[in-house]
């Protein structure tokens, strides 16, 4: 019996693709997702972020691991039209103050505002979990975007008379930025730079962030 019984679960472990294999296959798409989704701080001003679009992001909130279950994020949606309300109250590119991003004429025109009852912990984790996905989701549907973390937070609930506290604001376009990776040691500089027009971000190398 005992014999059957490991002769089964060798043969139902034998019959499933190699983690490696389930990785290779899966691996494009993500991959690709992930070196897709750079933080864009200039847009083309020609692409127009519709409402739908920002409703389809927003979407993958309905998908997603969070805390107990408590959902208790909210998003207000900011469309082309009220773009002005709220550009003056973010702060981009605070690592390249010299070059004052957005340059103009490039500035986002949509944007999520992620807003929360209460700012605890378990809050923060799944506010991480909801603007990583909605931003691969924008790159899945062909835009880019940024977290702005650094904005008025008194002004912004002001401006769009919000019932919730802020967190966390995206901007939504098409970035038309040249942004590539680059890999450093931990104890290098982590500041992202920008030479010839190429915008260059820092990443820690993979045996690096590993412990032990
Ligand atoms: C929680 C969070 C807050 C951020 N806040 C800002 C911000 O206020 N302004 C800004 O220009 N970039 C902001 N960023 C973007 C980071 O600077 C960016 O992720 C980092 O430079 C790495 O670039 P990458 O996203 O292309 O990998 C934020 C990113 C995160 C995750």
């Amino acid at each position: 019996m005992a014999d059957n019984y490991l002769e089964k679960k060798m043969e139902a472990f034998h019959s499933l693709p190699s983690s490696a294999a389930q990785a290779k296959k899966n691996k494009t798409t993500l991959n690709k997702l992930l070196l897709k989704n750079r933080s864009h701080r200039g847009y083309d001003p020609k692409v127009v972020v519709r409402e739908d679009h920002l409703r389809d992001i927003v979407s993958v909130v309905t998908k997603i691991p969070q805390a107990c279950n408590q959902q208790c994020l909210r998003y207000r949606l900011v469309t082309p039209a009220e773009a002005h309300k709220i550009l003056p109250l973010l702060k981009f590119g605070a690592a390249l103050p010299e070059l004052n991003l957005p340059f103009p004429g490039t500035e986002p025109q949509a944007f999520i505002i992620c807003c929360a009852p209460n700012e605890n912990k378990l809050t923060y984790m799944d506010l991480g979990i909801a603007a990583q996905s909605m931003l691969l989701r924008a790159t899945e549907m062909g835009l880019n975007g940024i977290c702005i973390g650094a904005f008025q937070k008194e002004k912004i609930i002001q401006a769009f008379d919000l019932p919730l506290t802020p967190l966390l604001v995206l901007a939504i376009g098409k970035g038309i930025e040249d942004i590539r990776l680059t890999e450093i040691r931990e104890n290098e500089d982590h500041k992202y730079y920008r030479e010839n027009g190429v915008h260059y971000v820092p990443k820690v190398c993979l045996n690096d962030l590993l412990l032990g």
